[in-house]
C-alpha cells in the first residue's frame, strides 16, 4: 500500500497540526510505503515571498524530523525538487473541465476572501490547484491519501480525473482512495474555535517559554469564581487541551476538580502550561539539533527527493507515452 500526503510550508506548526496531521502520518509511516512532501509549489498560490517560502520549507521540515518522521522509513522531499508534478499537471489539465474546478469550495471561499480586498489576486495556479495535487497523488501510483475533511473535495477531482485519464487514454493511473481523518480531535485554538493560523489562536511546538506561557494564560475562560462547581468542564478549552497533550489520569483529575468546584482557572492554566512544555522538551531538543545541522536536513531532502523521482519518471513517461507524446 503506498500513501501519500502533501505538507504545506504554512510557517511555524501548531498542535492543530501535531494532533490532525503529523501524528497520524508518522503512524502511517509504517502501515504502508509513505511518501511525504512539502508542497512549496502549492504555497506559490497563496505565498509571494521567496525569502519566506525557504524559511518555512525548512521550518517544516525540521519540525517534521523532529516529530518523528524517520527518513529510512519513508520518502520525505520538497515538491519543487521532482518538477515532474508540473508537466504532469498540464497533461491532466487539458482533460479536466472548468466546471470541475469552479465548484471547488477551496477556490470559492479564497476568492470570497480576495474579493473584498483585491480582485486581481485572484491568480490561475489557485483555480488549477486541484489539478497539480492531482498530478502530486498520481505521479506516485498512490493507493492511500491521508487528508483532513478540507481537502476530501480535492480528492474526488483526484479521482475524476483519473479515471477520465484511463478512460481517453487507456489505463495508466491507481484510482487513489481517500483517508479522511473524521475521527482526530478538533483542537481548539486559544479562544475555543478550531486552531488555525488564520484565527491567531495558535500554540506553537516551539519557540521561547515566555511568550508560550504568556499564550496559554491569555486561553479565554468565563467568569465564575473558582469555587463554583463546573458540570460542563468538558467544555473547558484548557481542559480539552490536556487530554490531548497529558497522560488520560491527569487530564482526568484535572476535570474532576474543575467539575467539583475549588480549582481556579489560573491554576489550571498554569498545569496547562506545564505539561504542554513537558510534553515537547524532546521535540524542542531534537529540533534544536537539527537547526544546527541545515546540511543534513537539506541532504534528507535531497535524498528523499532522488528516491521519489525515480517512480515520478517512470509514471510521467507512462502518461507521455499513453498520450503520444514519445
Ligand atoms: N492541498 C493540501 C493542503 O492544503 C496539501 C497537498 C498538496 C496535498 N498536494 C497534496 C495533500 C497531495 C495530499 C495529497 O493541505
Amino acid at each position: 500500500m503506498r500513501v501519500l500526503t502533501g505538507i504545506q510550508p504554512s510557517g511555524a506548526l501548531h498542535l492543530g497540526n501535531y494532533f490532525g496531521a503529523m501524528l497520524p502520518a508518522i503512524s502511517l509511516q509504517d502501515q504502508g510505503e509513505a511518501f511525504y512532501f512539502i508542497a512549496d509549489y502549492h504555497s506559490m498560490t497563496t505565498l509571494t515571498d521567496g525569502a519566506k517560502r525557504r524559511q518555512y520549507t525548512l521550518d517544516v521540515a525540521l519540525d517534521w524530523l523532529a516529530a518523528g518522521l524517520d527518513p529510512k522509513r519513508c520518502v520525505f522531499w520538497k515538491q519543487s525538487d521532482t518538477p515532474e508534478h508540473t508537466e504532469l499537471a498540464w497533461l491532466l489539465s487539458t482533460l479536466t473541465p472548468m466546471g470541475l474546478l469552479e465548484r471547488c469550495h477551496s477556490y470559492k471561499d479564497k476568492v470570497a476572501k480576495l474579493a473584498d480586498g483585491d480582485a486581481g489576486a485572484v491568480n490561475h495556479g489557485l483555480f488549477a490547484y486541484p489539478v497539480l495535487m492531482a498530478a502530486d497523488i498520481l505521479l506516485y501510483d498512490t493507493n492511500v491519501v491521508p487528508v483532513g475533511r478540507d481537502q476530501k473535495q480535492h480528492l474526488e477531482v483526484t479521482r475524476d480525473i483519473a479515471i477520465k485519464f484511463n478512460n481517453t487514454y487507456g489505463e495508466t493511473f491507481v484510482v487513489p482512495e481517500p483517508r479522511i481523518q473524521e475521527s482526530v480531535a478538533v483542537v481548539p485554538g486559544t479562544d475555543g474555535q478550531k486552531m488555525s493560523k488564520s484565527y491567531g489562536n495558535t500554540l506553537e511546538l516551539h519557540g521561547e517559554e515566555k511568550p508560550l506561557r504568556k499564550r496559554v494564560m491569555s486561553i479565554q475562560m468565563d467568569s465564575r469564581t473558582p469555587e463554583e462547581p463546573k458540570p460542563d468542564a468538558d467544555k473547558n478549552i484548557a481542559i480539552q487541551l490536556l487530554k490531548l497533550l497529558a497522560a488520560p489520569d491527569v487530564a482526568a483529575d484535572y476535570e474532576n476538580r474543575l467539575r467539583a468546584g475549588g480549582l481556579g482557572y489560573g491554576d489550571l492554566k498554569k498545569a496547562l502550561f506545564e505539561q504542554y512544555w513537558n510534553r515537547f522538551a524532546d521535540f524542542r531538543a531534537r529540533r534544536a539539533e537539527l537547526a544546527a545541522k541545515p546540511e543534513y536536513v537539506r541532504e534528507v531532502l535531497a535524498d528523499g527527493a532522488a528516491r521519489a523521482r525515480v517512480v515520478a519518471q517512470k509514471t510521467l513517461a507512462r502518461a507521455k507515452h499513453a498520450c503520444g507524446l514519445d
